[in-house]
């Protein structure tokens, strides 16, 4: 693979706040064309590394290239290939919806037709409506639009669907999918892991800012975590069992028992497997944490102490982009 496949690179990322350590030496790579999607608990580090890779933030440490560019260093022609939906933009403007998207589309030298994107994100009645007069979902919906608008070569979308009901997420995937088709590249965050199942060819699991797993969604995990579960109900009894070979479990039920009652195969979800990569992470840093404070006899750990600026309540912004956020 030569570095014109490869759409983002990401070398052993840091990012402090203060004495705080948000991301202690995170690595992939993105290829072009690829959905990726990075997953992980509240306050992993999955913002703070998609607001680097935006040029929204700058890095403490690491090395990091978007589409060949280092983005603390990317102009106008470069932030103009790139798609940005933030976690909470949060459109609130006086404008309608189709005055909002046109304006956009404007700035960009190949933008989509607006009707189109409006058609997308299923505001036809709405096109005409207030973005500050939209509900909540809908003005989401408005985010991904203008995120999606400028036709980008890389498209970063930190949480798209909070707030979208079941309908609204199932359009979005559609989306998504055509874009994919298009050979546009996607880094998504979501707490929807079905959603990002449905989607990224490929995802990372972080957590506590560091990267716990990576690789294609179906071989995340362990495994053992991943050996399917064949259920049936006996003499009125549910019974499971855990099997590498579910078909050849099948068979011998059939044989036993002829059609066997509430039959099912179910394989772990994205969710099962996550939950046990971030658990078993967890154990980890509290076992870390354990040893730390034995070692130290009780003396105060860096990095969490709060009047040491470890804090995110306490410790105060320094550049003008790092503010767009708080
Ligand atoms: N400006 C800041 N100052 C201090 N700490 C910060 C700042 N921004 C983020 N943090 C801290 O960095 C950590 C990572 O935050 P980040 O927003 O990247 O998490 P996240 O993975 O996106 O979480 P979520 O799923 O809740 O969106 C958190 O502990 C957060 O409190
Ligand atoms: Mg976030």
């Amino acid at each position: 693979m030569t570095s014109n496949d490869i759409a983002v690179s990401v070398q052993n990322l840091t990012k402090t706040y203060g004495a705080f350590a948000a991301l202690k030496g995170i690595t992939f790579d993105i290829e072009r064309g690829e959905t990726f999607a990075l997953l992980g608990p509240n306050g992993a580090g999955k913002s703070t590394t998609i607001e680097i890779l935006e040029g929204y933030r700058d890095r403490s440490g690491g090395e990091v290239r978007v589409l060949g560019v280092d983005p603390q260093h990317g102009g106008l022609p470069w932030k103009a290939k790139l798609g940005i939906v933030l976690q909470s933009s949060g459109e609130s403007g006086n404008v309608t919806v189709r005055e909002q998207l046109t304006q956009f589309a404007g700035m960009y030298p190949n933008s989509r037709d607006v009707n189109e994107v409006i058609a997308a994100i299923g505001l036809e009645e709405k096109a005409n409506t207030r973005i500050k007069n939209l509900s909540g979902g809908q003005q989401r919906r408005v985010d991904v639009g203008l995120g999606v608008i400028g036709r980008p070569e890389l498209l970063f979308l930190d949480e798209p669907t909070t707030g979208f009901d079941p309908e609204a997420r199932r359009q979005f995937w559609e989306l998504i999918r055509s874009l994919k088709r298009e050979g546009t590249t996607i880094l998504l965050t979501t707490h929807y892991l079905d959603e990002a199942a449905q989607l990224s060819d490929r995802a990372a699991v972080v957590a506590g800012g560091k990267l716990v797993d990576i690789g294609p969604v179906g071989s995340l995990g362990s495994a053992e975590a991943r050996v399917p579960l064949v259920r049936w109900r006996e003499s009125g009894i549910v019974r499971e069992q855990r099997a590498t070979d579910p078909g050849a479990v099948v068979a011998g039920l059939v044989a036993r028992l002829g059609e066997p009652v509430e039959l099912e195969v179910v394989r772990p979800s994205l969710e099962d497997i996550y939950l046990e990569l971030v658990t078993a992470e967890n154990a980890e840093a509290e076992a870390r944490v354990a040893a730390n404070t034995t070692a130290t006899d009780g003396a105060v750990i860096a990095g969490t102490n709060p009047a040491a600026g470890a804090s995110p309540t306490t410790t105060s912004f320094t550049t003008t982009k790092e503010n767009e956020r708080a």
